[in-house]
Protein backbone atom coordinates (compact mmCIF):
# COMPACT_ATOMS: atom_id res chain seq x y z
CA UNK A 1 0.00 0.00 0.00
CA UNK A 2 1.46 3.22 -0.82
CA UNK A 3 1.02 6.70 0.47
CA UNK A 4 -1.79 7.78 -1.97
CA UNK A 5 -3.88 5.02 -0.70
CA UNK A 6 -3.20 4.91 3.02
CA UNK A 7 -4.30 8.87 3.16
CA UNK A 8 -7.59 7.77 1.10
CA UNK A 9 -8.12 4.50 3.55
CA UNK A 10 -8.28 7.54 6.31
CA UNK A 11 -10.79 9.03 4.56
CA UNK A 12 -12.84 6.51 3.06
CA UNK A 13 -13.84 4.12 4.69
CA UNK A 14 -13.33 0.11 4.37
CA UNK A 15 -13.10 -1.37 1.00
CA UNK A 16 -15.67 -3.26 -0.29
CA UNK A 17 -13.67 -5.06 -2.69
CA UNK A 18 -10.07 -5.56 -2.31
CA UNK A 19 -7.51 -7.30 -3.38
CA UNK A 20 -4.37 -8.05 -1.31
CA UNK A 21 -0.80 -8.35 -3.07
CA UNK A 22 -2.36 -10.51 -5.80
CA UNK A 23 -0.02 -12.81 -8.40
CA UNK A 24 -1.51 -14.66 -11.03
CA UNK A 25 0.99 -16.85 -13.33
CA UNK A 26 -0.05 -17.94 -16.51
CA UNK A 27 2.48 -20.85 -17.18
CA UNK A 28 6.28 -19.11 -17.34
CA UNK A 29 3.86 -15.39 -18.06
CA UNK A 30 4.03 -13.82 -14.55
CA UNK A 31 0.40 -11.43 -15.64
CA UNK A 32 -0.01 -9.53 -11.68
CA UNK A 33 3.03 -9.38 -9.68
CA UNK A 34 1.53 -8.30 -5.90
CA UNK A 35 -1.14 -6.55 -6.98
CA UNK A 36 -3.28 -4.49 -4.31
CA UNK A 37 -6.10 -2.34 -4.82
CA UNK A 38 -9.71 -2.00 -3.99
CA UNK A 39 -13.38 -0.25 -4.06
CA UNK A 40 -15.23 1.15 -1.35
CA UNK A 41 -19.01 0.97 -1.36
CA UNK A 42 -20.67 3.24 -3.53
CA UNK A 43 -17.55 4.43 -5.86
CA UNK A 44 -16.87 4.28 -9.08
CA UNK A 45 -12.84 3.40 -9.30
CA UNK A 46 -10.89 3.24 -13.05
CA UNK A 47 -8.28 0.61 -13.38
CA UNK A 48 -6.28 2.05 -16.46
CA UNK A 49 -3.54 0.45 -18.21
CA UNK A 50 -1.81 -0.15 -21.92
CA UNK A 51 -2.74 -3.57 -23.71
CA UNK A 52 -1.12 -6.61 -21.80
CA UNK A 53 -0.42 -4.46 -18.16
CA UNK A 54 -2.67 -7.16 -16.40
CA UNK A 55 -6.15 -5.10 -16.40
CA UNK A 56 -8.56 -8.21 -17.65
CA UNK A 57 -6.39 -10.30 -14.99
CA UNK A 58 -7.18 -8.38 -12.28
CA UNK A 59 -11.25 -8.83 -12.73
CA UNK A 60 -10.62 -12.66 -13.63
CA UNK A 61 -8.90 -12.89 -10.48
CA UNK A 62 -11.73 -11.83 -8.25
CA UNK A 63 -14.06 -13.59 -10.12
CA UNK A 64 -11.71 -17.10 -9.91
CA UNK A 65 -10.69 -16.96 -13.37
CA UNK A 66 -6.89 -16.56 -13.25
CA UNK A 67 -4.13 -19.05 -11.53
CA UNK A 68 -3.86 -16.73 -8.31
CA UNK A 69 -0.35 -18.13 -7.29
CA UNK A 70 -0.45 -15.82 -4.45
CA UNK A 71 -2.29 -13.42 -2.17
CA UNK A 72 -6.27 -12.89 -1.27
CA UNK A 73 -9.40 -11.17 -2.34
CA UNK A 74 -11.43 -10.04 0.06
CA UNK A 75 -15.29 -9.58 -0.48
CA UNK A 76 -16.88 -7.29 2.34
CA UNK A 77 -13.68 -7.43 4.32
CA UNK A 78 -13.83 -11.65 4.35
CA UNK A 79 -11.75 -13.58 2.11
CA UNK A 80 -13.49 -14.06 -0.98
CA UNK A 81 -13.87 -17.98 -1.11
CA UNK A 82 -16.89 -19.04 -3.63
CA UNK A 83 -16.56 -20.86 -7.00
CA UNK A 84 -17.44 -18.64 -10.24
CA UNK A 85 -21.07 -19.69 -10.83
CA UNK A 86 -21.74 -18.78 -6.92
CA UNK A 87 -19.87 -15.36 -7.21
CA UNK A 88 -22.85 -13.62 -8.60
CA UNK A 89 -25.32 -14.50 -5.67
CA UNK A 90 -22.43 -12.79 -3.53
CA UNK A 91 -23.36 -9.42 -5.12
CA UNK A 92 -20.84 -9.48 -8.07
CA UNK A 93 -21.69 -9.26 -11.57
CA UNK A 94 -19.11 -9.37 -14.68
CA UNK A 95 -19.43 -8.11 -17.52
CA UNK A 96 -16.63 -9.55 -19.37
CA UNK A 97 -14.70 -7.47 -22.02
CA UNK A 98 -15.79 -8.11 -25.97
CA UNK A 99 -19.25 -7.93 -24.89
CA UNK A 100 -20.68 -11.20 -25.35
CA UNK A 101 -24.33 -11.62 -25.48
CA UNK A 102 -26.29 -14.21 -26.94
CA UNK A 103 -26.91 -13.23 -30.29
CA UNK A 104 -29.70 -16.22 -31.21
CA UNK A 105 -31.24 -15.05 -28.63
CA UNK A 106 -33.89 -12.12 -28.02
CA UNK A 107 -32.94 -8.70 -25.98
CA UNK A 108 -35.13 -10.29 -22.96
CA UNK A 109 -33.74 -13.30 -23.62
CA UNK A 110 -30.27 -12.04 -22.98
CA UNK A 111 -31.39 -9.98 -20.09
CA UNK A 112 -32.84 -13.06 -18.14
CA UNK A 113 -29.23 -14.76 -18.71
CA UNK A 114 -28.76 -12.66 -16.18
CA UNK A 115 -30.62 -13.61 -13.27
CA UNK A 116 -30.61 -17.61 -14.52
CA UNK A 117 -30.70 -18.52 -10.71
CA UNK A 118 -33.47 -16.45 -9.46
CA UNK A 119 -36.95 -18.40 -9.25
CA UNK A 120 -39.19 -15.14 -7.79
CA UNK A 121 -40.82 -14.55 -11.33
CA UNK A 122 -42.45 -11.28 -9.99
CA UNK A 123 -38.79 -10.37 -8.86
CA UNK A 124 -37.35 -11.12 -12.28
CA UNK A 125 -39.91 -9.11 -14.02
CA UNK A 126 -39.23 -5.98 -11.86
CA UNK A 127 -35.93 -6.52 -12.41
CA UNK A 128 -36.78 -6.98 -16.27
CA UNK A 129 -38.78 -3.32 -15.87
CA UNK A 130 -35.94 -1.42 -13.94
CA UNK A 131 -33.17 -2.35 -16.48
CA UNK A 132 -35.39 -1.50 -19.43
CA UNK A 133 -36.06 1.74 -17.86
CA UNK A 134 -32.43 2.41 -17.56
CA UNK A 135 -31.67 1.83 -21.11
CA UNK A 136 -35.27 2.73 -23.20
CA UNK A 137 -33.44 1.20 -26.66
CA UNK A 138 -33.50 -2.71 -24.54
CA UNK A 139 -37.17 -2.03 -24.03
CA UNK A 140 -38.13 -0.67 -27.97
CA UNK A 141 -36.15 -4.11 -29.20
CA UNK A 142 -37.23 -6.45 -26.42
CA UNK A 143 -38.56 -8.99 -29.01
CA UNK A 144 -35.51 -8.63 -31.57
CA UNK A 145 -32.60 -10.69 -31.66
CA UNK A 146 -29.27 -9.34 -30.25
CA UNK A 147 -27.54 -10.05 -33.46
CA UNK A 148 -29.30 -7.33 -35.14
CA UNK A 149 -28.14 -4.88 -32.57
CA UNK A 150 -25.50 -2.11 -33.38
CA UNK A 151 -22.24 -2.58 -31.38
CA UNK A 152 -23.18 0.18 -28.68
CA UNK A 153 -26.37 -1.75 -28.37
CA UNK A 154 -25.32 -4.65 -27.61
CA UNK A 155 -22.70 -3.25 -24.94
CA UNK A 156 -25.90 -1.57 -23.22
CA UNK A 157 -27.26 -5.28 -23.53
CA UNK A 158 -24.32 -6.40 -21.56
CA UNK A 159 -24.38 -4.14 -19.25
CA UNK A 160 -28.21 -4.59 -18.48
CA UNK A 161 -27.55 -7.98 -18.22
CA UNK A 162 -25.10 -7.13 -15.74
CA UNK A 163 -27.85 -5.84 -13.91
CA UNK A 164 -30.55 -8.64 -13.75
CA UNK A 165 -28.92 -10.13 -10.78
CA UNK A 166 -29.21 -6.80 -8.77
CA UNK A 167 -25.62 -6.49 -8.21
CA UNK A 168 -24.14 -4.69 -5.22
CA UNK A 169 -20.49 -4.29 -6.97
CA UNK A 170 -20.75 -4.69 -11.12
CA UNK A 171 -17.25 -5.25 -12.58
CA UNK A 172 -16.80 -4.37 -16.36
CA UNK A 173 -14.11 -4.75 -18.76
CA UNK A 174 -13.63 -2.24 -21.33
CA UNK A 175 -16.99 -1.68 -21.80
CA UNK A 176 -15.94 1.07 -24.71
CA UNK A 177 -13.54 -1.13 -26.88
CA UNK A 178 -14.14 -0.66 -30.59
CA UNK A 179 -16.94 1.55 -30.21
CA UNK A 180 -17.71 4.78 -32.36
CA UNK A 181 -16.41 7.90 -30.05
CA UNK A 182 -19.86 9.12 -29.79
CA UNK A 183 -21.49 5.80 -28.49
CA UNK A 184 -17.69 5.80 -26.01
CA UNK A 185 -19.86 8.94 -24.88
CA UNK A 186 -22.95 7.25 -24.10
CA UNK A 187 -21.56 3.98 -22.55
CA UNK A 188 -19.77 6.57 -20.05
CA UNK A 189 -22.74 8.33 -18.96
CA UNK A 190 -24.90 4.95 -18.46
CA UNK A 191 -21.82 3.63 -16.04
CA UNK A 192 -22.28 6.55 -14.59
CA UNK A 193 -26.15 6.83 -14.69
CA UNK A 194 -26.11 3.41 -13.16
CA UNK A 195 -23.91 4.44 -10.38
CA UNK A 196 -26.02 7.27 -9.09
CA UNK A 197 -29.83 6.24 -9.61
CA UNK A 198 -28.69 2.29 -8.44
CA UNK A 199 -25.91 3.25 -5.83
CA UNK A 200 -24.32 0.42 -7.98
CA UNK A 201 -20.56 -0.17 -6.91
CA UNK A 202 -18.53 -0.55 -10.20
CA UNK A 203 -15.24 -0.90 -10.86
CA UNK A 204 -14.11 -0.21 -14.49
CA UNK A 205 -11.13 -1.52 -16.65
CA UNK A 206 -10.81 1.06 -19.39
CA UNK A 207 -8.13 1.36 -21.81
CA UNK A 208 -10.07 4.73 -22.71
CA UNK A 209 -8.46 7.20 -19.85
CA UNK A 210 -9.86 10.74 -21.13
CA UNK A 211 -13.47 9.28 -21.40
CA UNK A 212 -13.31 7.47 -17.68
CA UNK A 213 -11.31 9.57 -15.96
CA UNK A 214 -14.56 12.21 -16.04
CA UNK A 215 -17.01 9.93 -14.00
CA UNK A 216 -14.81 7.98 -11.57
CA UNK A 217 -14.00 8.54 -8.14
CA UNK A 218 -10.25 7.02 -7.87
CA UNK A 219 -8.20 5.03 -10.81
CA UNK A 220 -5.32 3.01 -10.15
CA UNK A 221 -2.89 2.59 -13.46
CA UNK A 222 -1.62 -0.57 -14.32
CA UNK A 223 1.54 -1.25 -15.78
CA UNK A 224 2.92 -4.68 -16.82
CA UNK A 225 1.32 -6.31 -13.59
CA UNK A 226 1.50 -4.25 -11.00
CA UNK A 227 -0.04 -0.58 -9.69
CA UNK A 228 2.16 2.35 -10.23
CA UNK A 229 0.17 4.42 -9.25
CA UNK A 230 -3.20 5.34 -7.82
CA UNK A 231 -5.53 8.46 -6.51
CA UNK A 232 -8.48 10.87 -7.61
CA UNK A 233 -9.04 11.77 -11.27
CA UNK A 234 -6.92 14.67 -10.75
CA UNK A 235 -3.95 14.01 -9.31
CA UNK A 236 -3.20 11.67 -12.30
CA UNK A 237 -4.01 14.51 -14.61
CA UNK A 238 -1.43 16.67 -12.72
CA UNK A 239 1.54 14.20 -13.03
CA UNK A 240 2.95 12.69 -15.63
CA UNK A 241 2.38 9.45 -14.95
CA UNK A 242 -0.44 8.20 -18.20
CA UNK A 243 2.41 10.05 -20.50
CA UNK A 244 4.73 7.32 -19.14
CA UNK A 245 2.98 4.66 -18.92
CA UNK A 246 1.16 4.79 -22.13
CA UNK A 247 3.93 6.11 -24.31
CA UNK A 248 6.53 4.03 -22.28
CA UNK A 249 5.00 0.84 -23.38
CA UNK A 250 4.59 1.14 -26.98
N1 LIG B 1 -4.85 -17.25 -20.73
C1 LIG B 1 -3.65 -16.70 -20.82
N2 LIG B 1 -2.55 -17.46 -21.05
C2 LIG B 1 -1.32 -16.91 -21.12
N3 LIG B 1 -1.05 -15.61 -20.94
C3 LIG B 1 -2.09 -14.81 -20.72
C4 LIG B 1 -3.45 -15.30 -20.63
N4 LIG B 1 -4.27 -14.25 -20.39
C5 LIG B 1 -3.47 -13.17 -20.30
N5 LIG B 1 -2.18 -13.49 -20.49
C6 LIG B 1 -1.03 -12.56 -20.44
O1 LIG B 1 -1.08 -11.88 -19.21
C7 LIG B 1 -0.76 -10.51 -19.39
C8 LIG B 1 -1.94 -9.64 -18.91
O2 LIG B 1 -3.07 -9.87 -19.74
P1 LIG B 1 -4.45 -9.11 -19.55
O3 LIG B 1 -4.85 -9.17 -18.14
O4 LIG B 1 -5.39 -9.65 -20.57
O5 LIG B 1 -4.03 -7.60 -19.92
P2 LIG B 1 -4.95 -6.35 -20.29
O6 LIG B 1 -6.36 -6.70 -19.99
O7 LIG B 1 -4.42 -5.23 -19.48
O8 LIG B 1 -4.72 -6.09 -21.76
C9 LIG B 1 -0.41 -10.33 -20.85
O9 LIG B 1 0.97 -10.47 -20.99
C10 LIG B 1 -1.14 -11.49 -21.51
O10 LIG B 1 -0.48 -11.86 -22.69
MG1 LIG C 1 -8.08 -6.80 -21.18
Amino acid sequence: MNAAETENGADGGPMLLELRDIAVEYGAVRALDGVSLGVRRGEVVAVMGPNGAGKSTVLKAVMGLAPVVAGSVHWRQRLLAAATHEIVREGIAFVPQGRRVFTHLTIAENLEMGCLYLNDRAEKARRLDSVMELFPILHQKRRDLASQMSGGQQQMLALGRGLMASPELLLLDEPTLGLAPIIVTEVFQKVAEISHRLNTTIMVVEHNIKGVLNIVDRAYILDKGAVVHNGTPQSIRDTDILTQVFLGSG
